[in-house]
Order: C-alpha cells, then sequence, then structure tokens
C-alpha cells in the first residue's frame, strides 16, 4: 500500500469528469487499498479517485467513530434522494474550510463492489452527505461549488494565498 499525494483547490483536475470503471482488477483493488490508507493517514471520512489524479469512478468511505467500517464503491450513481439537509461540510482537497452545504437528506446508492457485484446502500445523516459529496467529486463538483459566487471567490482567493505560500 502506498499513501497517495492528494490534490488541492483549486486544481483544475478537480473538475474533469471521471470515467467508470471498465473492469475490475488487480490495479483497480490496489487503487482502492491506496486510497483508503490515504483517507484513513489524512484524516478524513471520504476520498475520490479524481482527488488523487486518478479519473475514475471509485471512492471509499468510512464514517465511523472506530474507523472500521470501509466502504469502497464502483461507478456509484445515485438512484433515488430524498429530503433536504443542511450539514457543515469540509473536504481533503480544500483544507481549512468548513461550510454549510444543503443536500439530500436520504440516497440510495447504486455501485459496484470489489468483487466486481453490484450492490446499493441506503443511508441518511452523515453517511448519506458524504456519500453525495464523494460522488460530486466524480463528476467535478466541489463542495464548494454548491456555495454562493461571493463565498466561492473569498475561498479561492484564501487557497491561491496559501499555495503560493507554501509552494
Ligand atoms: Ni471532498
Amino acid at each position: 500500500m502506498a499513501l497517495l499525494k492528494i490534490l488541492e483547490y483549486p486544481d483544475l483536475r478537480l473538475k474533469d469528469m471521471a470515467v467508470p470503471v471498465a473492469r475490475v482488477d488487480r490495479e483497480t483493488l490496489r487503487l482502492a487499498d491506496d486510497m483508503a490508507e490515504t483517507m484513513y493517514d489524512a484524516p478524513g471520512i471520504g476520498l475520490a479517485a479524481p482527488q488523487v489524479a486518478a479519473g475514475q469512478r471509485l471512492v471509499v468511505v468510512d464514517v465511523s467513530d472506530a474507523r472500521n467500517e470501509l466502504l469502497t464503491l464502483i461507478n456509484p450513481e445515485i438512484i433515488v434522494r430524498s429530503g433536504e439537509e443542511e450539514m457543515k461540510e469540509g473536504c481533503l482537497s480544500v483544507p481549512g474550510v468548513l461550510e454549510t452545504v444543503r443536500r439530500a437528506e436520504k440516497v440510495t446508492v447504486r455501485a459496484l463492489g470489489l468483487d466486481g457485484r453490484p450492490l446499493e446502500i441506503e443511508a441518511d445523516g452523515l453517511l448519506a452527505v458524504c456519500l453525495q459529496h464523494e460522488i460530486d467529486h466524480l463528476n467535478g463538483t466541489l463542495f464548494v461549488d454548491h456555495l454562493s459566487r461571493l463565498r466561492q471567490n473569498v475561498i479561492r482567493r484564501k487557497a491561491e494565498k496559501r499555495l503560493r505560500h507554501h509552494g
């Protein structure tokens, strides 16, 4: 396993649309392993492949307190969404920023598991928010894209300043 470098906003690669995983093979498993290790090390509760410059539709998520409920989802899709809620979110690609985002309260997600078999997850609460956030990444959308233009400009200026100072 290996720790992967996490791209940081406003890196334009985070805006790219990820492509579906055509076949779950050894490379897919290795990427999933490395992403899980990188997420736990950060530490974070979710990580999408585009955040580590791998433009594939793959996410890892673990919202458990004990950090022992890893979910690896390949080609995940939200097939049902209902309700509305607001939660404070952050992102490993946008360090130091926490903002309230409005999302669906409940979602049903269809995906392939690491064994290549289809699975469905019904989620609410933090898991529902996390799944929507990670699946957004696969479509080149960051949580800050849900904020007002004014707020986005403030965050972008802050991020650019930080990158200038730290390389
Ligand atoms: Ni994120």
